[in-house]
């Protein structure tokens, strides 16, 4: 399987990795299903898994993906090969999603994290979003105070412009960035988002890549991308994943599933070469 390397460090993760935030909210499947689909994915070759403190259905319930994780990779005895990341800065009061990127915040959500992910330093942690009511280097300074502290090996961002992310640079390293990004909604490309962080040696993590956990089947309608399908005789998810990951050598993207059937269809998107009269017709959309 293709892999790329985060950011500017030495580990290599594979090009699909598994968002695992619709195993923990409303609809979930059951413990044990939800354990599968994990499993199945790392099997399949996965080995970046993507979660939060708030994939949970509100604040009652925080840490649940964290924790289901956890116990997935303890069961299967295979800690060391796999990269959690994690997140913080977002609170889920009665199931709403709300900022919050105080340091007081970040660093309880840290601790916490590192109780439910049962580790003794987080992988990679990211800004949830940056708050409007604080300026986004207070944050990172105190991202950057746990990683001196070892709780965190390496800090990322999500749903951050350029001017943001340049502001967490100017106070510490910064590896990944993670957007929304799909074909229906190309922001991150047109805002110079994607080409900054490739030019800047920062894995560009594109979140929502098949349309979003409310959007993907109506985006599945579109009749160009089921002719593309058609033609390349994959689905239409993977069509969507690999226009992703041949638009730059530096995406990496993070399919949700709540199902083994999705995951195991989506990690195929990683050998989908898509000609380019194709990927320029898909831009388009
Ligand atoms: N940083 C942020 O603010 C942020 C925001 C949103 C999401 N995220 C991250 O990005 C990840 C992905 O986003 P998302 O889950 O919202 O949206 P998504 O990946 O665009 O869509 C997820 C849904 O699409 C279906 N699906 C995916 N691949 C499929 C396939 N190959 N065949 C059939 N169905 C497929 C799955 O359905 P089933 O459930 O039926 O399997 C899944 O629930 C999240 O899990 C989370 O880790 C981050």
């Amino acid at each position: 399987m293709k892999s790329i390397k985060l950011g500017n460090t030495i580990i290599e993760a594979n090009r699909v990795g598994l968002g695992a935030m619709p195993l923990s909210l409303e609809n979930r499947p059951d413990e044990m299903a939800a354990m599968e689909v994990i499993r199945t994915f790392i099997e399949g070759g996965g080995n970046f898994i993507d979660t939060a403190n708030v994939y949970c259905i509100d604040d009652t319930d925080v840490g649940h993906n964290e924790k289901l994780i956890a116990k997935t990779l303890n069961c299967l005895n295979n800690t060391t090969n796999i990269i959690v990341a994690t997140k913080g800065g977002l609170r889920r009061p009665k199931g709403a999603w709300t900022v919050d990127a105080s340091p007081s915040w970040l660093r309880q959500s840290c601790d916490k994290s590192l109780v439910d992910l049962d580790c003794d330093s987080i992988f990679l942690y990211q800004l949830h979003a940056p708050d409007p009511d604080i300026p986004i280097t207070e944050s990172i300074v105190e991202l950057a105070q746990l990683k001196e502290e070892g709780k965190i090996l390496h800090i990322g961002l999500s749903n951050v412009d350029v001017e943001q992310i340049k502001l967490a640079l100017s106070v510490t390293d910064i590896v990944s960035v993670q957007n929304r990004c799909n074909l229906f909604e190309k922001k991150s490309f047109e805002n110079g988002v994607v080409e900054f962080c490739e030019l800047n040696e920062i894995t560009f993590i594109a979140h929502s890549p098949v349309g979003g956990h409310f959007q993907h089947q109506q985006r599945n309608q579109n009749l160009l991308l089921n002719k593309t399908a058609e033609k390349y005789q994959a689905s239409t998810y993977q069509i969507m994943l690999a226009w992703l990951l041949n638009k730059s050598p530096n995406i990496l993207v993070i399919p949700g599933a709540s199902k083994i059937t999705s995951i195991t269809d989506s990690l195929k998107a990683e050998n989908l070469e898509i000609n380019e009269t194709d990927m320029q017709l898909l831009g388009r959309i």
